[in-house]
């Protein structure tokens, strides 16, 4: 079993291994007390995992309640946090109980945030089931919900007290959702690491399990030096800024993984008229290998009118995320209408 562990408000641990959620009962129960365990999943996930988790649970003498919310972006809302708080009261949890999250995204967001917020504060554990979930949000503590105004724009850090991966479960995924995850490991290698970059730029050519690993190591590190946001953790929306414009867009019909793989070639063409060196045709050949769409169907006005409510902006400024060199890209604060013109001129 590989082991990281992040030193932040919370130091925990990573444990990243095959075949590992049958012993999920033992391994919680050598780190922690006997207690409440509330499951948050969703109807894509329980079926496949719930009674696993929950019999090895139950066995090392954990008591357990679930609750499962129907798979999708469309489920993180507050009311269904509600409706999971709710649950947990009923089944009288306590301060001294846990939540556990057994999912993708969604679920890690919504039941870290829930753990963040009942009674102050609970302790809990993240399961990731997708490859998205494995190598960004199960780490870092960002928890959140979306509301009308936006995604994410309801949330608290929250550090986990353990993510638990067993890397079989991403063997169940739907593939476009695996591939969703693999933007996200790509922009790992553009933003902080060469090396990882060459490794994953030929799809199955890797040891999966490997390059997780080092994502999630990139993840402590940036998340160690900075874990409230407040600068260099930004890194980590390289391709988000635009991406998240392409989704709000698209309705969501364009997905994460797809929109941020389009906004790194975006963010490529806006370095390259920023005046660093041109990496679009490097990106926007790894993102056509990994079949992602590489067009942007959205003008330079629209992108940058919902670029200009997302919440990383301050103030009349905004950061961009741009890449000097694949393996090392900057945090470059501009006012807004400066990346309007950037847009522009990149042809967008
Ligand atoms: N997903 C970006 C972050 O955790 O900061």
């Amino acid at each position: 079993m590989e082991k990281i562990t992040v030193h932040a408000s919370g130091t925990y641990d990573i444990l990243i291994d095959k075949g590992s959620l049958g012993s999920i009962g033992q391994v919680l129960k050598e780190r922690f007390k006997p207690c409440n365990i509330a499951i948050l999943s969703d109807d894509k996930v329980f079926p496949l995992y719930g009674k696993t988790v929950t019999d090895a649970l139950t066995a090392a003498g954990f008591k357990t309640v679930s609750h499962v919310i129907e798979n999708g972006e469309q489920s993180k809302t507050l009311d269904n946090v509600t409706a999971f708080i709710e649950c947990m009261v009923r089944a009288q949890v306590t301060r001294t109980d846990m939540v556990l999250a057994l999912g993708g995204g969604v679920v890690g967001d919504m039941a870290g945030f829930a753990a963040a917020i009942y009674l102050r504060g609970i302790p809990y554990i993240q399961v990731p089931t997708t490859l998205l979930a494995a190598v960004d949000s199960s780490v870092g503590g960002k928890t959140a919900v979306d509301i009308s105004a936006g995604k994410n724009l309801v949330g608290a850090f929250h550090q986990p007290a353990l993510v638990y991966l067993d890397t079989d479960t991403l063997n169940t995924l739907d593939p476009a959702v695996l591939r969703d995850g693999f933007a996200e490991v790509i922009k790992y290698g553009i933003i902080l690491d060469s090396k990882l970059f060459d490794t994953v730029a030929v799809p199955d050519s890797f040891d999966l399990t490997k390059v997780i690993a080092r994502c999630i190591e990139i993840k402590r590190d940036v998340v160690e030096q900075d874990e409230f946001d407040k600068g260099l953790r930004g890194l980590l929306n390289f391709g988000h800024t635009f991406g998240h414009a392409i989704e709000k867009l698209s309705g969501f019909t364009i997905t994460h993984g797809s929109a941020v793989a389009r906004g790194m070639i975006i963010a490529a063409k806006v370095a390259r008229i920023y005046g660093f060196t041109d990496y679009t045709e490097v990106i926007t050949k790894v993102v056509k290998d990994y079949c992602f769409e590489t067009n942007c169907p959205y003008s330079a006005d629209e992108l940058y009118s919902v670029i200009l409510s997302d919440k990383k902006r301050s103030g009349a400024d905004i950061t961009l995320v741009l890449p000097k060199e694949i393996g090392a890209c900057t945090l470059e604060k501009m006012p807004a209408g400066q990346v309007l013109e950037l847009m522009k001129k990149a042809g967008l």
